[in-house]
């Protein structure tokens, strides 16, 4: 069974995704993490953006793994390093839908992504998930939010992890992946016709996950 998860950024998907994964024992595949495994190794290179070529080269000769811990954290190696940490920081965050957005990077995760879903129960969640990934899905959700709610929430969980940044950044930071994310030509965020919507604006975490289970059990 495939569990497809879309939706912008700090809407809550990534939270509903590793939960409802581990409350029904799927395996949690979160496509954002290895987008940002590649910004990371790009920006470790000093590979230019605009250099696709060097880029996509880069992404074949990749190994990106996602560990599944008991306690429904993920852990995330990129070429068997251990980046779960290092993925979150602002310079990756500002990089990674310019690299997200090209043809070649995306059909190279693509692969990866099919290859890993269909190795056991899983919930993916992302932004083309329910539309290029898994057309096929089980269940597909798109999950929203308002853009003021998804400011906080994304502040709230950065400075939590020590990051050292304003609400303006983060609102920057949304708008700007927002947009380029839904108007890209290839794979753009937007909601399968046949997607569960649901706006997380006024629900607690729990109230999330059981609309979401709701509507799986
Ligand atoms: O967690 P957050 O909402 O910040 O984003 P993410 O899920 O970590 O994804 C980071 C970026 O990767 C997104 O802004 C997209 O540019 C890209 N992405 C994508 O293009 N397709 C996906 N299926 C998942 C992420």
């Amino acid at each position: 069974m495939i569990i497809a998860i879309d939706g912008p950024a700090g809407a809550g998907k990534s939270t509903v995704a590793r939960i409802i994964a581990q409350k029904l024992g799927f395996l949690y595949i979160d496509t954002g993490a290895m987008y940002r495994a590649l910004t990371l190794k790009a920006l470790e290179r000093k590979i230019d953006v605009n250099d696709t070529a060097a880029l996509i080269e880069m992404a074949r000769s990749t190994n990106i793994d996602l560990i599944n811990n008991p306690d429904s954290s993920l852990k995330i190696l990129l070429d068997a390093r251990d980046v779960t940490g290092s993925i979150r920081q602002p310079s990756i965050t500002r990089l990674v839908s310019d690299i997200a957005k090209i043809k070649g990077i995306r059909e190279v995760m693509l692969g990866l992504q099919r290859r890993l879903g269909r190795l056991r129960d899983s919930v993916l969640d992302g932004r083309d998930i329910g539309t290029v990934v898994f057309p096929d899905a089980d269940k597909k959700f798109y999950i929203d939010a308002e853009f003021e709610e998804r400011v906080k929430r994304r502040y709230k969980e950065l400075k939590e992890l020590g990051q050292n940044i304003t609400p303006e950044d983060i609102e920057n930071d949304l708008k700007n992946r927002d947009n380029i994310d839904s108007t890209r030509e290839f794979a753009p965020l937007k909601r399968a016709e046949d997607a569960i919507y649901i706006d997380t604006t006024n629900l607690t975490i729990e109230e999330m996950v059981n609309k979401v289970l709701s509507y799986i059990q």
